[in-house]
């Protein structure tokens, strides 16, 4: 390997914030849930080309805690998209080895949206495949909380000298490596209450384009720019480079 420039390789964990949906459709003259039906195509789209990547995790932000805050028949669109997305998709997800996983407060959503996400997470569990997380009225301060909160009960008697690792052990994605690559589409830098404990050391990639213009050389190329990185976690890039030539640093 080059002593100069180290690359990574594909990225075990891509998290999305799917933004620009509404601005897509207003660009067009169409009403804002045009944007959000168009997404599900480049959710597709992107799904597919990670699986063919060898991405290990995909989890996608489809609806924030703070989305409740829109229009009542946007909330209740994107809830109805949801359940027919999940009737309409999960049965090809499981044919290709998917393992689907929803994080968030579920407590909130229809009886009907929450067995059909429960009925998806125990068809497709033994699946090897790409694990695709949904993230749905999910918050990374709830995250946080709701972790914290189940620390604590699960060592009742104890009081302090808690680790990270005790923590995020609680967290909803505790399943998962942290993401290696964050992306957000439509332009905003932000994370939004994203995974906030999570992305500590992620590469973060923002581009214009729009969710539903995104698709799979989209993907290649926030791949291709994260293989140009040198990830450092805190050391120098000396020592990136010793470890990577197989030297000591
Ligand atoms: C992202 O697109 C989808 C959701 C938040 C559900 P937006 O709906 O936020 O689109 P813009 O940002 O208004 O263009
Ligand atoms: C973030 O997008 C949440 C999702 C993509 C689901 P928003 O468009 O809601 O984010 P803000 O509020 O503009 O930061
Ligand atoms: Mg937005």
């Amino acid at each position: 390997m080059s002593t100069t420039s180290v690359q990574n390789g594909v990225p075990r964990h891509i998290a999305i914030i799917m933004d620009g949906n509404g601005r897509w459709a207003r660009r067009r003259f169409m009403p804002r849930v045009a944007g959000h039906r168009k997404g599900v195509e480049a959710v597709r789209a992107v799904v597919r080309r990670c699986a063919e990547r060898g991405v290990g995790y995909l989890t996608l932000f489809a609806f924030s805690s703070e989305n409740w805050r829109r229009p009542a028949d946007e909330v209740n669109f994107l809830m109805q998209l949801f359940v027919r997305a999940l009737e309409d998709e999960v049965a090809r997800l499981h044919e290709n080895g998917i393992r689907l996983r929803v994080i968030g407060d579920l407590s909130r959503f229809e009886p009907r949206l929450i067995e059909l996400i429960h009925k998806a997470e125990a068809l497709t569990a033994a699946n090897s495949g790409l694990n695709l997380t949904i993230a749905a009225n999910y918050g990374g301060r709830w995250d946080i909380l709701q972790a914290a909160e189940r620390m604590m009960k699960a060592q009742p008697e104890r009081r302090e000298g808690f680790s990270e690792d005790d923590l995020s052990a609680h967290l909803s994605m505790a399943f998962a490596p942290e993401p290696d690559l964050f992306i957000r589409t439509g332009g905003e830098q932000r994370i939004s209450n994203f995974l906030l404990w999570q992305l500590a050391y992620t590469e973060l990639y923002f581009t214009e384009a729009l969710w539903p213009e995104f698709n799979a050389e989209s993907i290649d190329a926030a791949i291709a720019s994260y293989q140009q990185r040198e990830r450092r976690f805190g050391r120098t890039s000396e020592q990136v480079q010793a470890a990577a030539s197989g030297g000591h640093a």
